[in-house]
């Protein structure tokens, strides 16, 4: 060969050499360092299609941080141990992407999570043990004794499944054993593909199921002088901050999340939402639960973040005082249903006389949000919302008592 053709061909093949390492260079790492050809390009791929067949899906997630860090859409719809897979054109997928899909990358996120009442007793709320192995019946019991192994709950078997599958369980699946041995689900708070910690620092999203007369933590927290500033100063707040590295300056202003996960100025972060609470305020009678001192020291270091000590201390004092005085209520709404059943004037079932719905409403709407607005700055809750209806409602049990007692005397 002459050699102008030799070095002809050398220039060409380096060329071409030099293309290849340019094309290659401009695509993510993870798809240039995976081996198998279905996997490289994953996204782009699936993206060929679903831009035409999930446009908005494909848009979700490419605001995600996900994407901005050459995670693929394989990355998460892969099926993992345990998970049932199926054909889809070159790939395959996991039949359903749960949090085990997650765990695979954020082991500590979902073992936080995993312990917290968000995870088994919010299932076990509504559906007892249904759908969990025994392991997950004693990792829930380990955490929360009690709190997982019980019964179904009455009321949700009374309205049937039409009405649980869509309602109970639209909040409470947040926590339900997946068949594929993981539990919960990351995406209520974060969403499926834009998987986004500012979205999940949004009041609006916890409020999404925590809202109502029988947990009105959006209300109060919308009342409150934080909700009103939250609103007033969102512009100025930085949602998106890194949450190692979160800090007053980020978050002047504080959200649900503030309060319950985030490590605010060097605090820790954590997915167990129990953590920082030192009452079961949702029960009739509202206990300190096991480790009170210890909860009550984590929450109120991020308020005082925040705030002096002397606030926070008469804050909570006067939080603890509700507390007392809504329970000593609770319980003489309480020995009144135990003394009408003892006279044989109720049956043994819990739902099926009308005093027996209104005892529920005056424990579980009014109680509750007495107490939960008195620990979240919500003072119309305390009041018109809460005392003023437990005074009414256990004159009306009183009253619905007494009308039991003559009619079985035959007055
Ligand atoms: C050749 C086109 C094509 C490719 C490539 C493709 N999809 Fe799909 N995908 C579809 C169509 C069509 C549907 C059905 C949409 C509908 O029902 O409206 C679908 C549906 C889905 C669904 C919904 C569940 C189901 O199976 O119906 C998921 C999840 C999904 N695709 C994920 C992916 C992922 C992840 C990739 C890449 C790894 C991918 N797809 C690649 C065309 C494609
Ligand atoms: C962070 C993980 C994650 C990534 C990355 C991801 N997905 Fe998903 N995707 C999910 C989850 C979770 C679901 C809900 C699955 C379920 O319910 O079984 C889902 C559901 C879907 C569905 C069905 C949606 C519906 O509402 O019917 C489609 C289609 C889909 N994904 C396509 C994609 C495509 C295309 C990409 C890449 C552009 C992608 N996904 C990237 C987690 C992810
Ligand atoms: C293949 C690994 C991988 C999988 C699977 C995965 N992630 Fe991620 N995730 C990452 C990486 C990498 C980042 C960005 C870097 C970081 O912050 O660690 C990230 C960041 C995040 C963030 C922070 C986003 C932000 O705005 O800063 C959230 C929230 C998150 N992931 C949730 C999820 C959820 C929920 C799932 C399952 C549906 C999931 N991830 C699946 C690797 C993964
Ligand atoms: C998809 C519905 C849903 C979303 C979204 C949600 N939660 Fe919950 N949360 C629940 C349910 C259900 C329970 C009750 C669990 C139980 O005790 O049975 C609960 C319980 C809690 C508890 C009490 C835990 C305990 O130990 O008693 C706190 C605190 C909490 N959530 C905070 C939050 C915060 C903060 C957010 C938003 C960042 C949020 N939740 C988002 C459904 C949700
Ligand atoms: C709008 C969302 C939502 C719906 C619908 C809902 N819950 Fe809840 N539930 C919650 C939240 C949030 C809590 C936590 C309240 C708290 O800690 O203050 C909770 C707490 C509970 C608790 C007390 C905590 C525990 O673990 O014992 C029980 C029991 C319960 N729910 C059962 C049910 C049943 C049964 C239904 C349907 C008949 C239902 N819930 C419907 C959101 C919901
Ligand atoms: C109750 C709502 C909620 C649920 C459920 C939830 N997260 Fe989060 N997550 C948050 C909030 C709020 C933050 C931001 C905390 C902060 O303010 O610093 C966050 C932050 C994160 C981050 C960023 C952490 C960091 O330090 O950079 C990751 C990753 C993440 N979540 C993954 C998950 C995974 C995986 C699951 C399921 C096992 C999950 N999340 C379930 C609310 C939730
Ligand atoms: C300023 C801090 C702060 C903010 C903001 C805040 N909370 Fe709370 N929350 C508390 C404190 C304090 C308690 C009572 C803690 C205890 O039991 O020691 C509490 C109690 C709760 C409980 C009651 C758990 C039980 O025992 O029944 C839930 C659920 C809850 N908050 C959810 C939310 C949600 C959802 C939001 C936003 C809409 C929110 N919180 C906003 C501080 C806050
Ligand atoms: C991220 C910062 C931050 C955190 C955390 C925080 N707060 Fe606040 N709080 C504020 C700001 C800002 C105001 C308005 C103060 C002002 O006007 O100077 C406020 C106001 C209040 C007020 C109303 C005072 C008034 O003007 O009537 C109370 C009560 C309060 N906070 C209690 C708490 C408690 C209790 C906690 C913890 C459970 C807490 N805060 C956590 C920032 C925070």
């Amino acid at each position: 060969m002459p050699f102008r053709s030799i070095f002809v061909a050398i220039t060409i093949s380096s060329a071409l050499l030099l293309a290849a390492l340019l094309i290659n260079h401009a695509r993510p790492e993870n798809e240039v360092l995976r081996p198998l050809p279905e996997l490289v390009s994953a996204t782009g791929r699936c993206a060929q299609c679903h831009r035409q067949e999930t446009p908005a899906i494909v848009h979700q997630f490419e605001r995600s941080e996900h994407s901005r860090a050459n995670i693929t859409c394989l990355d998460c719809h892969q099926p993992r141990e345990r998970q049932e897979a199926y054909d889809h054109y070159n790939f395959r997928l996991a039949q359903d992407v749960t949090s085990l899909n997650c765990r695979s990358c954020h082991t500590t996120e979902y073992e936080q999570f995993a312990r917290s009442r968000h995870a088994l007793p919010a299932w076990a709320a509504v559906s007892g043990t249904a759908g969990m192995s025994p392991e997950q019946i004693a990792l829930g019991e380990r955490h929360h004794p009690g709190a997982v192994d019980r019964p179904a709950n009455l009321l949700a078997s009374l309205e049937g499944t039409a009405a649980t599958q869509t309602g109970c369980l639209g909040c409470h699946r947040i926590g339900q054993p997946n068949s594929d041995g993981s539990i919960g689900s990351c995406t209520e708070c974060h969403s499926r593909h834009s998987t986004s910690i500012a979205l999940a620092r949004e009041p609006r999203t916890c409020g999404q199921c925590h809202m109502g007369p029988d947990h009105a933590q959006i209300e109060i927290y919308t009342e409150s002088k934080h909700g009103a500033l939250f609103e007033a100063q969102r512009a100025s707040l930085d949602l998106d901050a890194e949450p190692k590295r979160l800090t007053t300056a980020d978050m002047s202003v504080p959200t649900c999340a503030t309060c319950h996960l985030s490590g605010l100025d060097g605090l820790r972060v954590t997915h167990d939402t129990t953590e920082r609470l030192s009452y079961w305020l949702f029960a009739p009678v509202s206990e300190r639960r096991p480790g009170y001192e210890r909860a009550r020291t984590e929450m109120q270091e991020t308020c005082l973040r925040c705030h002096a000590s002397t606030s926070i201390e008469r804050f909570y004092a006067e939080a603890e005082a509700v507390v007392a005085d809504t329970n000593a209520r609770v319980r003489e709404g309480e020995a009144l249903m135990a003394a009408l059943r003892d006279e044989g004037l109720l049956t043994e079932h819990p739902f099926d006389e009308p005093i027996e719905y209104l005892y529920f409403d005056f424990w579980h709407y009014y109680g509750r949000t007495a107490k939960h607005g008195a620990f979240m700055g919500g003072a119309d809750f305390v009041q018109w919302h809460g005392n003023y209806e437990l005074l009414l409602t256990l004159t009306e049990l009183h009253d619905l008592a007494g009308e039991l007692r003559d009619d079985s005397a035959g007055r």
